[in-house]
């Protein structure tokens, strides 16, 4: 064991990405240093509990921390994020476990980490939820890689009858529009080029007693506007928040990245109606019509529950025929899944799991061929590379290196460039798409980078 060095383990979400890597930084600006699990003193793991089976493996995570550790009780681990909100003080069982920080009690934990080191015979729960959102400790500043997340809020009020989210991440808590703006200035002084705002349902930014009245076009024009900024993105919007003036922005700003995760769930009214989503299928067509209105060739992208409670092969086969008329270009999808104290956990008409899983794979099917026919649509067009680092294709030939990165639509491109040109990471380039593979494109440089 390494004395002051730690390891950080991270499921889930972006946001949870995001806040493993802030406390990283805090961490390192603290005199810690990040180590392999096998040395590390402190272990983080940064929980996810949306679905049954991201939560198991945070179950399995802590057998493999035990056994990487020899149970040594010098090890201090912290379990932080949902399955820490959900489970608390339960977590303590694991002797090694000593703090245990929710959704908001992570913006604690440095603190609470040193006091533990100090007193080897405590331990420390951080679970309640604060009032607003509390601005957080700076860590280290570092290079920033081509993209940097920001958060603009936390929580979510939606109460969607399957999701877990509204407990583990407490209600929604707009953060005051100077913090973003400053969060986004600083990642581009950093280095970076891309900026995705982060949310559980950022089309409500501002919408709650703790925002400063800046709506979310209003934030997403500011942003926009910030020097440097080469192209702009979010997740996750949702269809009934999701007003005229969002829709408008596709059209108006040039660094808003033509490309919109916009989940869907279902395709039926009545499964839509009792999973509490609050709008219809007619609903999500005439958005992601105006969508396309108001930027022709945006790519929409999506996610999917099947068999949730009381799904019949007719309301599933309409999740289908929406799938077919919005032509998703990927999407990710899921079983339903039980999660403790939510209201579909008490809805009585389960659909057995094969029924679940047969459905998922007949859905997925279809995706691959929309995904696929999205991507043959593209051989020929030319479009501009943000490039994120070496790819892992092995296609490097006559003084070709080979790079990958994303285009405006976030669709990755792989690209040979000339090795003489050294590390090409964070560039933009131009190029002409030259083939589609099975879930991304090949290109060639087309034009200068810059
Ligand atoms: N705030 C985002 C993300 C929520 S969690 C949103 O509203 O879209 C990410 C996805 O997990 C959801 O979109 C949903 O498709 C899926 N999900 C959430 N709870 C689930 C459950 N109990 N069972 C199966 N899938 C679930
Ligand atoms: Fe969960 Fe619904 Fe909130 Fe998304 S909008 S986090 S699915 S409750
Ligand atoms: Fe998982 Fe919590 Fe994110 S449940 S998806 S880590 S908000």
């Amino acid at each position: 064991m390494r004395e002051r060095s730690y390891h950080i383990i991270t499921f889930g979400c972006q946001m949870n990405v995001h806040d493993s890597q802030w406390l990283g930084r805090v961490l390192q600006r603290r005199g810690f240093a990040e180590g392999s699990l096998e040395e590390a003193q402190v272990v983080v793991v940064n929980t996810c509990s949306v679905r049954e089976k991201p939560e198991q493996k945070v179950m399995s995570a802590l057998g493999r921390i035990r056994q990487a550790t020899n149970s040594n009780p010098d090890v201090l681990v912290v379990v932080t994020g949902c399955v820490a909100q959900q489970l608390g003080e339960e977590l303590f069982r694991q002797p090694q476990v000593r703090l245990v920080a929710g959704s908001d009690g992570i913006a604690s934990a440095p603190e609470a980490i040193e006091r533990l080191l100090a007193e080897p015979d405590r331990k420390l729960s951080l679970l309640d939820f604060t009032s607003s959102y509390e601005e957080r400790e700076e860590g280290v500043r570092a290079p920033s890689g081509p993209v940097a997340y920001v958060n603009i809020m936390q929580g979510c009020d939606n109460f969607c009858a399957y999701c877990i989210v509204p407990y583990t991440r407490g209600r929604q808590k707009s953060r005051l529009t100077a913090a973003v703006l400053d969060d986004c200035r600083k990642a581009l002084e950093d280095g970076a080029r891309e900026i995705c705002l982060l949310g559980q349902n950022v089309n409500a930014f501002g919408r709650d007693k703790h925002g400063d009245g800046v709506s979310f076009a209003d934030l997403l024009r500011q942003v926009a506007a910030l020097p440097g900024l080469l192209r702009l993105r979010y997740v996750t919007p949702h269809p009934k928040d999701m007003g005229p003036e969002d829709v408008a922005l596709f059209g108006e700003l040039p660094n808003l990245c033509p490309r919109l995760h916009l989940p869907l769930q279902a395709g039926s009214d009545a499964v839509l109606a009792r999973m509490g989503r609050k709008y219809d299928a007619a609903r999500y067509i005439e958005l992601t019509d105006a969508l396309r209105a108001a930027r022709p060739d945006i790519a929409l992208s999506t996610d999917l529950i099947v068999g949730f409670p009381g799904e019949s092969e007719e309301d599933f086969q309409q999740t289908l025929a929406l799938m077919r008329r919005c032509g998703f270009m990927s999407s990710f999808s899921f079983c339903y899944s039980d999660r403790p104290g939510t209201r579909a956990s008490r809805f009585l008409d389960k659909i057995a799991p094969d029924v679940q899983q047969d459905r998922l794979l007949r859905l997925q099917a279809l995706q691959e061929e929309l995904g696929q026919a999205w991507l043959d649509a593209r051989i020929g067009q030319e479009t501009d590379l943000l490039i994120e680092g070496e790819s892992r294709r092995d296609d490097s030939s006559d003084g070709l290196r080979s790079w990958q990165g994303r285009d405006p639509y976030g669709a990755l491109v792989h690209v040979g460039l000339p090795s003489a040109d050294g590390d090409m990471t964070g560039r933009m380039v131009r190029v002409r798409l030259t083939e589609a593979k099975k879930h991304s494109l090949l290109g060639q440089q087309a034009g200068a980078s810059w």
